[in-house]
């Protein structure tokens, strides 16, 4: 007959020497199972004497005891490896650096946009918007544009269809940003009906306008930025102080100068282009436009209701895309447009 300690240290062995779960079971079979050797054990005792059942089966107890405390041991210890392994799988080491998401930045024109916003915000100007489809009235009439007026030609402006295809009478992409102009002055004195006097009107209007031309120095979609300051008494040597300043502010130089040169707008009188020359750099000395300005229109004024015995002001339109190249020494303009992030990673 098999000796029950025996069979309790083969059983110990046999359970130290596996690792898996599921082998272990089958490994507690060949001792407690059913044919197992301790139920063979058991099975014999009905041969015995009762003397001999009692010690031999004390024995078989004590046996079984040893191996059922084996086997849950063994259970735990692999249980702990494998918990153990998973958690090193596992692990997170979180001060290692991120995967790196492909990093964002603003386009070179939306910096430029940004900065005037900031600069004009800094001297009391609100920023303005208006609508990119634009009626023909805001964007000529009310601007004093007459109808032979260039501007107005279908060589010049996108005109858009209407739902059955024919061409819209009173709609099309606004070709600057001057309608804002009259947008705001018209809900300002609406707003402020109800007053003697108006408060002052101080905007800058930046947007996307629109016209059918497109070489190194024009895009069929570029900038405006439009300035529009109104009160009892603004003159034409406030608009000469704020854009000199502005200019030095943005390009953070002194050193360039500020031209106003006579020039023709319907929607002011006088009218003047600004140009600028730095003193120093690549550009030294070279005079390069950047903005039409003048005193509003007296008609302007009239289209938007308020009157020009009272009123007056200046207004102003820039080319922030001009702005950019000149900022940053880009010679084309189209680069700005095209897409291209070999380009536009410079900036970011
Ligand atoms: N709207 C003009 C253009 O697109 C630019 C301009 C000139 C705007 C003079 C103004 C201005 O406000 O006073 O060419």
């Amino acid at each position: 007959m098999l000796n029950p300690e025996q069979i309790a240290q083969d059983a110990a062995a046999a359970f130290a020497a596996t690792d898996d779960p599921d082998a272990l079971e089958q490994v507690k079979a060949r001792f407690l199972g059913k044919s197992g050797q301790i139920t063979e054990l058991l099975k014999g005792m009905a041969a015995l004497s009762p003397e001999e059942k009692k010690s031999t089966g004390a024995a078989i107890n004590r046996a079984k005891t040893a191996i059922e405390e084996a086997l849950n041991s063994r259970r735990e210890a692999i249980r702990q490896v494998a918990l153990e392994a998973r958690l090193a799988g596992e692990s997170l080491d979180v001060t290692l650096p991120g995967r790196g998401e492909i990093r964002g930045g603003l386009h070179p024109v939306t910096r430029t946009l940004e900065r005037i916003e900031t600069l004009f915000r800094s001297i009391g100007f609100e920023v303005a918007d208006g609508p990119e489809i634009e009626a023909d009235f805001q964007n000529f009439t009310a601007l004093n544009t007459p109808e032979d007026h260039p501007a107005r030609s279908m060589h010049d402006t996108f005109y858009l269809l209407d739902e059955h295809g024919k061409l819209a009478e009173d709609i099309l992409l606004r070709t600057h940003t001057s309608p804002i102009q009259v947008r705001y002055m018209q809900a300002h004195v609406a707003r402020y009906a109800h007053l003697e006097t108006m408060p002052e009107i101080r905007i800058i209007a930046p947007g996307r306008v629109y016209r059918v031309d497109s070489d190194a120095t024009h895009s069929p979609m570029f900038h405006q930025v439009e300035g529009l300051w109104i009160g009892k008494d603004v003159s034409f040597a406030d608009l000469k102080g704020v854009i000199a300043d502005f200019l030095r502010r943005f390009f953070e130089s002194d050193d360039l100068e500020v031209r106003f040169r006579p020039s023709f707008f319907p929607f002011t009188e006088p009218s003047a282009e600004i140009d600028v020359a730095f003193m120093s750099g690549a550009l030294k000395g070279r005079w390069l436009e950047i903005a039409g300005c003048g005193m509003v229109h007296p008609n302007v004024l009239r289209h938007a209701g308020i009157d020009p015995e009272k009123y007056i002001g200046f207004a102003f339109g820039m080319g922030p895309d001009r702005l950019t190249m000149l900022r940053y020494g880009v010679n084309d303009l189209r680069l700005f447009f095209d897409g291209d992030l070999r380009f536009l990673r410079q900036f970011v």
